[in-house]
């Protein structure tokens, strides 16, 4: 059943009302600054919709993964940040919950915006305490989900105080962000263009094993990279020498190659070297040239052709995790090959999707982010996606027929945010 968004809810419904919005500010910082404001930027067409129509904003998020308050990890910083994207005032609140909040709550006028402290500051965030989640819903009129990156976690912030609120017959949408990244994902699993070409990089098979098992009757082609593969090349008894390895995952290497045959292509050289802190001479080689004291760093030249190839052909691209250490210029390229693949892709036309914060940031990097046709700002989330598992957080939102008026589900394509739960 479609899930309520948005321009679900007649223009009316917001000026007003008490918007409590789960944004995913969870950005990373330097010496107290925002360092990528990738995330907050991509929260702003939703407090834009807000504004505009009138609503009182109370923005929530977490930052990092805190131990009780670490004022490292305070919001203010990010606050400052989204005044400065938006261009008006976005009034930080030292508390998430509390007389502190009450107050700021109180002082509210129509279209204006205040952002609450770090919600994993209280241990009560992440074990989705039913008393904090109705401290935050408060008083809200409407809960708007737009915190894609952690969808995938069951927290007051973000399921909690949403189902409280749902609980009360209140409108639980999905922004804009939520929206737009739940349309690209779904294109990926429900009857993607073929040739569909997944790239799988990254360090660890475990971490992405269930995408795999979801992606592989779906994909024409798996193409593995990253440290992953060195597993998949131990699986195969090719040398691998120093490199980063899963030898408790080659069984799962060789299960995985069993079932798809030759859908999964796999590296065929590398970039080696003794040490990949970039103090090691890099060179390239076959992976049976691997000597003992050398580890893989990156891809070489060799699987940049193979895999530009392969994709060259591809109607529809996913692209999740780096190629090597690409934080390393030595061993960069490889990733950089990726991402330039990607782009010339989307440039014929595909449908391209780069989830993942590594390979977000590679293609960032590149200044390549605007030319691919979606960069999901999510990593945990999108894979939990793709791999078919349920998202606490887009559960939670309403049925489409549950909130009243809007334009009504038949004007619209519904695919993207209804078929998410
Ligand atoms: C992320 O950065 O992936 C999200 O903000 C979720 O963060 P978490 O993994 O700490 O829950």
């Amino acid at each position: 059943m479609p899930k309520a968004r948005l321009s679900d809810l007649p223009d009316a419904t917001y000026r007003g009302a008490t918007a409590l919005v789960r944004l995913d500010l969870n950005v990373p910082l330097e010496a107290g600054r925002v360092e990528d404001a990738t995330r907050i930027r991509a929260a702003l067409p939703t407090l834009s919709y807000l504004v505009d129509r009138g609503a009182r904003v109370v923005v929530t998020s977490h930052l990092g993964r805190p131990d009780g308050v670490e004022p490292a990890l305070s919001l203010a910083p990010v606050a400052e940040r989204l005044g400065d994207l938006l261009g008006r005032d976005v009034r930080f609140v030292g508390r998430t919950v509390g007389p502190e909040v009450d107050a700021a709550l109180a002082e509210l006028g129509d279209g204006d915006i205040i952002l609450l402290e770090n919600t994993r500051f209280s241990a009560e965030e992440t074990a989705n305490d039913p008393d904090f989640a109705r401290k935050l819903a408060g008083d809200a009129d409407l809960f708007v989900q737009d915190a894609f990156g952690t969808v995938h976690r069951a927290h007051a912030s973000t399921e909690g105080a949403a189902r409280v609120l749902r609980e009360r017959g209140k409108p639980v949408v999905a922004g804009l962000l939520l929206e737009r990244e739940l349309r690209w994902l779904s294109g990926l699993t429900h009857d993607p263009a073929p040739p569909f070409v997944a790239i799988l990089g990254g360090a660890k098979i475990s971490g992405k094993i269930d995408v795999i098992k979801a992606l592989l009757p779906r994909v024409d082609r798996l193409l593995v990279c990253g440290a992953m593969a060195n597993t998949f090349w131990l699986a195969k008894g090719l040398p691998v020498g120093r490199s980063l390895v899963e030898p408790d995952r080659v069984d799962m290497a060789r299960a995985v190659m069993e079932a798809a045959g030759d859908r999964v292509i796999l590296p065929v050289d590398a970039r080696v070297a003794t040490a990949l802190d970039g103090t090691a001479d890099v060179r390239v080689t076959r992976p049976e040239g691997i000597r003992e004291d050398e580890a893989v760093g990156d891809v070489g030249p060799e699987t940049e052709a193979l895999f530009a190839h392969i994709a060259g052909s591809a109607r529809t691209i996913l692209w999740n995790g780096p190629a090597g250490v690409f934080e390393q210029r030595s061993l960069a390229e490889g990733t950089r090959a990726l991402a330039r693949t990607v782009v010339d892709a989307a440039e014929r036309g595909a449908v391209t999707v780069v989830g993942g914060g590594d390979s977000a940031r590679a293609l960032a990097e590149a200044g390549l982010s605007d030319r691919v046709g979606h960069v999901s700002t999510g990593g945990g989330a999108s894979l939990e996606f793709l791999a078919g598992r349920a998202l606490p957080g887009v559960v939670v939102l309403s049925e489409v027929e549950e909130v009243a008026g809007g334009e009504g589900p038949e004007d619209r394509d519904r695919k993207g945010t209804g078929d998410a739960s």
